[in-house]
């Protein structure tokens, strides 16, 4: 079934997400089958922040299915300039296929859909990032599966635990876990717990999947039986100013060995990047063998694909 947006992993029902792994997962074995695929489409992407993975994984995506994206930095089109994003949102549609937008406030992202004739994809918003958090699960399964499978299932009963800011990060890992049968934990400084409603949500859904889904601040208690500790910056892209600040606030919730120590034998360490080393992760763990930071960011490009496929793709 075509998909309408993709704003948050909420717009995905538990079986929509585990296809959307699936199909995530062949593209990334079979390149070759959907290589015109989105042949003749453009994906306009709209970006208010900068970005790395997200720019370059839906650009060369594109490419590889057969079509083509436009990057429109915020700045350099009528936006910056008081354009309305109901009139942007209306005009792309005239001209392309998809718009992908990484912005600030979310409203920006429920807007461009609002009035979008065509699928609108959340590149990150200050609330979310749902594109990261199906990437990372797709490599989760695939750090857990016997060799040679692929299966979705394995993510029930296992924990992740979230070390760091309460932030759109830690939002779509709950969505994510609260789906998929997950365990999901955010250990926070007080003061930086993520946003109750999203809680509330996911421990509605989880009720239904299996999930526990718990928020705390103590790091010793709260990562003792994690599967996966994952990590991410303690200062947001818009939140510079408050970078000094956070370095004290965060203090102690740093992932490092003696951390890592404390989970489950076997537990491995993510971080969606960019990671700044000695702050909110060590060196020696973001560098160290069980880090699958790179498998993480490779993932990206094979779940965007399927991200296009399930909301462009005509058949
Ligand atoms: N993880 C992520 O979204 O990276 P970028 O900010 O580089 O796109
Ligand atoms: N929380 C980070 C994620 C970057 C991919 C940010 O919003 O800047």
């Amino acid at each position: 079934m075509a998909l309408a947006h993709f704003r948050s992993v909420t717009d995905l029902t538990p079986a929509q997400i585990a296809e959307t792994l699936e199909l995530a997962h062949d593209v990334k074995v079979n390149p070759g089958k959907y290589r015109t695929a989105l042949a003749g489409q453009t994906l306009a992407m709209i970006f208010q922040k900068k970005s790395t993975r997200t720019r370059v994984s839906f650009e060369v995506g594109m490419y590889q299915l057969g079509g083509h994206a436009l990057f429109l930095s915020s700045a350099d089109i009528q936006i910056g300039r008081g354009e309305t994003i109901a009139d942007t949102s209306r005009v792309i549609s005239r001209y392309c296929q998809g718009i992908m937008a990484r912005v600030y406030g979310h409203e920006v992202i429920e807007e461009l859909a609002q009035f979008a004739t065509v699928p609108v994809i959340n590149g990150l918003s200050d609330l979310e990032h749902p594109c990261q958090t199906l990437c990372d699960a797709q490599t989760l399964v695939e750090q857990w599966s016997p060799k040679g499978t692929f299966d979705v299932g394995v993510l029930k009963g296992k924990t992740l635990v979230y070390v760091g800011d309460g932030n759109n990060m830690a939002h779509s890992l709950l969505d994510t876990g609260a789906a998929l049968g997950m365990n999901v934990t955010i250990v926070a400084p007080l003061g930086y717990w993520p946003d109750p409603k999203i809680v509330d949500r996911a421990q509605a859904l989880g009720a239904q999947t299996g999930a526990r889904i718990a928020v705390t601040g103590d790091v010793n208690l709260g990562v003792m039986g994690a599967d996966c500790i994952y990590t991410d910056v303690w200062a947001s892209m818009g939140q510079e100013s408050e970078q000094q600040k956070r370095l004290k606030d965060f203090h102690g919730f740093m992932v490092d060995a003696g951390m890592m120590a404390r989970a489950n034998t076997g537990c491995v360490f993510m971080h969606c990047l960019p990671a700044h080393r000695g702050e909110e992760v060590s060196a020696e763990v973001c560098d160290s063998p069980v880090s699958i930071i790179f498998d993480q960011a490779e993932n990206r490009l094979h779940i965007q694909k399927a991200i296009m496929l399930r909301l462009m793709a005509k058949s």
